[in-house]
């Protein structure tokens, strides 16, 4: 039998697969990884696995290192209607809602991308609700784009032919229209079905996409489910950072109930739709929703904060100095008196005197308030401010790294919330975000620990205070995601 690979080549292959791919491994999975990469060793025909890993990693041209790296170390798991309340949702809520504000601006059809689709289960299930919503009366064709790095996976994609493993999930009356038998145990899906659906091959990691998804502001709605869980945060930054420039305003975004912890965008806003966590492009019209306030970091009666999320906060924060913001405080009355009481309030904290419990606290309300109407220069003044005068609470470090984290003034974000442990051991939520945030992967695996040690003696259907509908079931599942690994 063939020696294993070193520590050091495994580090290697790990190393190359997170260039390459974004893919992060941690050291806790490479036994996995040496498992693939023995398949991978075998399928071209070596013995020695060094040689081999000589031969992949110096030896042959980077697209096909790539392709064959796609090929052997990604996970392709799908199946059709996963998560059958999200398609449920895509027919009822999501194609009319494009339908309207596609006829309004353009006029044109409705416009998916399905981000890692791996064997095309997810796309052919979207193009399938899409044609029944047609039947249905839909005013707006739909076009779905479907792309994934793995080429093997795209090519199954493309032949359309399944087997029944993979409809294991159909809701009644799907599966019989769409899909002939062709052999035991297998069915091809219909060629209006297949047609609907144009496949591409696409490295999310790549800075560039090609066309048509170069195309800035055209897409009304991308799911990107069960991908970003295998990439490290700086990655899915970066990849929903692309995303956002792609969707329309109000554009939808889907990705699996355990990455939802993983989002963060000043311009995606969380919602909670018929029962599904999402996340929609632009700000809020008018004031913040009200789901989205309550994804805004609160004091629950414990005194601990309560959202689970980073802050969605309006897109383009209003500088201190607009006349836009002013004018729109002077309009509302009672507003004014806030701003006076505000700038009062500045002046007392930063005369470096004594302060008063009640100034604290008052200053607190504002800041809030400031956050909540996207004047974000004041909110972050308030904070430090508050900082430096009430130095042991916790609460102000939070929210406003909070702020910073928002702003992508990550490592700022991240000192804060170190301080927030210092001051608090057990504060959850810092635990939470900092086990997202944090880069090495011991210590991603403590906050997680400590997290889900916090959440030990909470019932799993306890819906966690002001955390959009959360429970303590889908944050330990995400959780539990990270302590396998798959986060680092
Ligand atoms: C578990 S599947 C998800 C399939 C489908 N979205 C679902 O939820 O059922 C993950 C897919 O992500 C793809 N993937 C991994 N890294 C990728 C990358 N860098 N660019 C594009 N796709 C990638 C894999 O090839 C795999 O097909």
């Amino acid at each position: 039998m063939a020696p294993p690979l070193s520590q050091g080549a495994m580090e290697q292959l790990s190393k190359a697969l997170h260039a390459d791919l974004g893919l992060f491994l941690s050291s806790d999975r490479w036994r996995d990884l040496a498992r693939q990469f023995n398949g991978l060793a075998k399928s071209h025909g070596f013995q020695d696995l060094s040689l081999c890993l000589r031969w992949l990693l110096t030896e042959i041209p980077a697209p096909k290192r790539l392709d064959i790296m796609a090929r052997h170390f990604t996970i392709g798991e799908t199946y059709f209607f996963r998560d059958r309340e999200v398609f449920s949702l895509l027919e009822k809520q999501i194609l009319p809602d494009c339908s309207r504000n596609s006829a309004d601006i353009s006029g044109g059809a409705i416009r998916i991308w399905s981000a890692g689709c791996s064997s095309g289960e997810e796309p052919y299930t979207m193009a399938i609700v899409a044609a029944e919503a047609r039947r249905k009366g839909l005013a707006s064709p739909v076009q779905i784009i479907a792309s994934d790095i793995n080429e093997e996976a795209l090519e199954k994609a493309k032949r359309g032919v399944y087997r029944d493993w993979s409809f294991r999930n159909p809701p009644a009356g799907y599966t019989t229209p769409w899909f002939t038998a062709v052999g035991q145990n297998q069915s091809q899906i219909a060629a209006e079905i297949r047609s609907a659906v144009a496949f591409q091959r696409i490295n999310l990691k790549a800075a560039h996409y090609p066309p048509p998804l170069d195309q800035m502001e055209s897409l009304d709605v991308i799911f990107c489910r069960n991908v970003l869980m295998y990439f490290d945060q700086p990655q899915r930054d970066a990849i929903v950072r692309r995303f956002v420039q792609r969707l329309k305003p109000n554009g939808w975004l889907l990705v699996a109930p355990c990455e939802i912890p993983f989002i963060h965008h000043s311009k995606l806003r969380a919602e909670k739709v018929a029962g599904v966590s999402l996340f929609r492009a632009g700000p809020p019209e008018g004031t913040l929703s009200s789901s989205v306030q309550s994804l805004w970091p609160l004091s629950v009666a414990a005194g601990k904060p309560a959202s689970l999320f980073l802050p969605t906060l309006p897109v383009s924060p209003a500088s201190d100095s607009t006349p836009v913001s002013t004018q729109r405080m002077a309009e509302e009355g009672d507003e004014l008196n806030g701003e006076e009481q505000w700038h009062a309030l500045v002046a007392e904290l930063d005369g470096g005197r004594e302060v008063s419990k009640q100034a604290i606290e008052a200053l607190a309300g504002l800041a809030k308030e400031w956050v909540e109407k996207g004047v974000y220069p004041r909110a972050e003044k308030s904070y430090r401010l508050l900082m430096a005068a009430d130095k042991l609470n916790p609460d102000h470090y939070y929210r406003l790294a909070m702020l910073l984290l928002e702003g992508e003034q990550m490592l700022e974000g991240e000192k804060l919330l170190k301080k927030v442990l210092f001051l608090e051991p057990d504060h959850l939520l810092a635990h939470v975000q900092l086990a997202a945030l944090s880069r090495r992967p011991q210590e991603v695996q403590r906050h997680v620990r400590n997290a889900l040690a916090l959440l030990a003696p909470l019932s799993a259907d306890m819906e966690l205070p002001d955390a959009d509908g959360l429970n303590v079931a889908t944050v330990r599942a995400s959780l539990q995601h990270m302590k396998g690994g798959e986060h680092v």
